[in-house]
């Protein structure tokens, strides 16, 4: 512990369409996750976000979970059709002051705020204008963060452009995993600058708006390995690796796109675009799970698809493998390569965790898997590595995307029938390292 910066950050992460439920109240608009929802095939189960676990009204319940946890901060999303309904134009009221009522219980609560622009509900009415693919998003975008900047920025100094921007672009545009569901490479392609671009233009409001502000882009990033360590997976991996790890972070903080996409998306760059993305950020966010691997496939949009792990190789939970070098090494390699601080804004593991008859869950698979990567962090530490925070993902169980229900990735259990909230063991793991932690500094 006493390796740990001073003022180091502990606290808990979720998003908004996971969480909030409440989809149709107080005149929130649809997003693409609703139609993704209601999408045949789109979700296992045919589950929605329509209630999910309740947050919009039992927020104040939540914010008292965090409390009882000692963390020093909740990051959270804004849901971009609740504030405005159709992405732009004419402002929701109701939907602004629940993120002030939010905000403001949290404050109250000793919890610093983190709010996260964009974690992938996009309004339905800017898909059915190209989504992402078009040019024109970047500034719905930048108007959206300037509206929030304006009305929270008073209270709220901690901000992140976007969440996992490989990820939504990718499984949006080229792997029909996610909302909206396309698999187009010039679409994919034409995403990924805009998407760029818009981090860029939402960097800039933001600082102009808010006194003080702290803004970093949360990238998740994992080492990308060929499946089985064959070559012929090896062009594979080192596309994947590109599209994965380096699409957003090289050109927002090193101001260039890498080899493979740089050729490709050329025509869709435009003079000065690169200074309007590369803008000066305060910190460099951190979602980390496990390693992937790739495996060549001639029939997907790129020629590579999702392969196995090791045969052999630990695995937890929902079988995503645990390898907490790489955690270490990717520490590192940040720190190395981009030259800021970071902070780890998600890292946690999934499981379908049940209570027992006396109504505990007692979720040890959880407990060793934070204390592995907690432990790897360290050794980062130790090794030089910048890191100045660690949220776990997730406060809650909650709606996981294209997974439904059944993935439960909260240290709080959340029984859907009865909307029940649960600290799991691994809460109390939680708010003991804190503590500990803290009496260590
Ligand atoms: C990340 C997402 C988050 C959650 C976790 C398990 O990719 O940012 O919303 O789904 O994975």
């Amino acid at each position: 512990m006493m390796d740990l910066p001073k003022d180091f950050v502990w606290g808990v992460s979720t998003s908004a369409y996971q969480i909030e439920g409440a989809a149709a109240a107080d005149g929130r608009g649809p997003s693409i996750w609703d139609t993704r929802c209601r999408t045949a095939g789109g979700v296992v189960n045919g589950d929605t976000g329509d209630v999910a676990c309740d947050h919009y009204h039992r927020y104040a319940e939540d914010v008292a979970l965090m409390r009882q946890l000692g963390v020093d901060a909740y990051r959270f999303s804004v849901a971009w059709p609740r504030v405005l309904p159709r992405g732009r134009g004419e402002v929701n009221q109701p939907g602004l002051d629940f993120y002030d009522r939010l905000i403001d219980t949290v404050l109250e609560a000793g919890i610093e705020p983190w709010l996260c622009v964009y974690h992938w509900d996009l309004p339905q009415a800017l898909q059915d204008r190209g989504g992402w693919a078009n040019r024109d998003c970047a500034g719905w975008y930048a108007d959206y963060a300037a509206l929030l900047a304006r009305r929270y920025g008073d209270r709220v100094k901690r901000w992140i452009t976007f969440n996992e921007f490989s990820v939504f672009t990718l499984f949006g545009y080229a792997i029909p995993w996610a909302a909206p569901g396309i698999t187009d490479r010039d679409q994919h392609l034409r995403a990924i600058h805009h998407v760029n671009l818009a981090h860029g233009a939402g960097v800039d409001a933001i600082r102009a708006l808010v006194s003080g502000a702290s803004i970093g882009a949360v990238h998740n990033r994992q080492r990308v390995l060929p499946e089985g360590g064959r070559p012929e997976n090896a062009e594979a991996a080192a596309l994947l690796d590109e599209h994965w790890n380096l699409t957003f972070c090289d050109p927002q903080l090193l101001g260039h796109y890498p080899p493979r996409v740089a050729r490709a998306i050329e025509p869709y760059v435009k003079a000065g675009d690169m200074a309007r993305i590369s803008r000066p950020m305060d910190w460099f966010g951190l979602n980390h799970y496990g390693p992937i691997f790739a495996r060549a496939n001639p029939d997907t949009t790129w020629g590579y698809g999702w392969g196995d792990a090791p045969p052999d190789s630990p695995t937890y939970g929902v079988g995503w493998a645990v390898f907490p070098d790489a955690f270490r090494d990717e520490l590192l390699e940040i720190t190395r390569r981009y030259r800021l601080p970071i902070v780890i804004t998600e890292n946690g593991c999934g499981g379908s965790d049940s209570p027992d008859e006396s109504g505990a869950i007692d979720d040890q698979h959880r407990i060793n898997y934070l204390q592995l990567y907690n432990a790897s962090m360290h050794e980062a530490i130790r090794g030089g590595a910048d890191v100045r925070g660690y949220f776990v993902w997730s406060l809650l169980d909650n709606f996981e995307w294209g997974s439904g229900y059944g993935n439960r990735f909260g240290i709080v259990h959340v029984d859907f029938e009865s909307q029940k909230r649960t600290p799991k063991a691994s809460a109390r793991w939680y708010a003991d390292l804190i503590k500990r932690a803290r009496s260590a500094a």
